[in-house]
């Protein structure tokens, strides 16, 4: 099972057990971590779902849509790391994936 690695708010981190074919947001939210509001349930449309990803892994991940590059302009905290994690799905390659959730806005 391919492992995801979260920084929560507080700085703790915890290792989730993810299954591939979710998105990174369902297997933060299945694994217990529930300051990730994700509040549009994952269609892209409120950006709640913010993460920064740790750039050791930007190049398994998809291209960010127009969209999702919008959303996340509307964020105070974006930076280069910034994605929605809806947007990301997770899959064996991802293994060791690190996320750290982005203050809410
Ligand atoms: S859950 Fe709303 S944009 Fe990701």
């Amino acid at each position: 099972m391919p492992k995801l690695i979260v920084t929560t708010l507080d700085g703790t981190v915890k290792e989730i057990d993810g299954t591939a074919g979710l998105t990174v947001m369902e297997v933060i939210r299945d694994g217990g971590v529930d300051e990730l509001l994700a509040l549009c349930g994952g269609c892209c449309s409120c950006a709640t779902c913010h993460v920064f990803v740790d750039p050791e892994f930007a190049d398994s991940l998809p291209p960010m849509s127009e969209d999702e590059n919008d959303l996340l302009d509307s964020s105070d905290h974006r930076n280069e790391r910034s994605r929605l994690s809806c947007q990301l799905p997770f899959k064996d390659a991802l293994d060791g994936l690190k996320v750290t959730i982005a203050p809410e806005d």
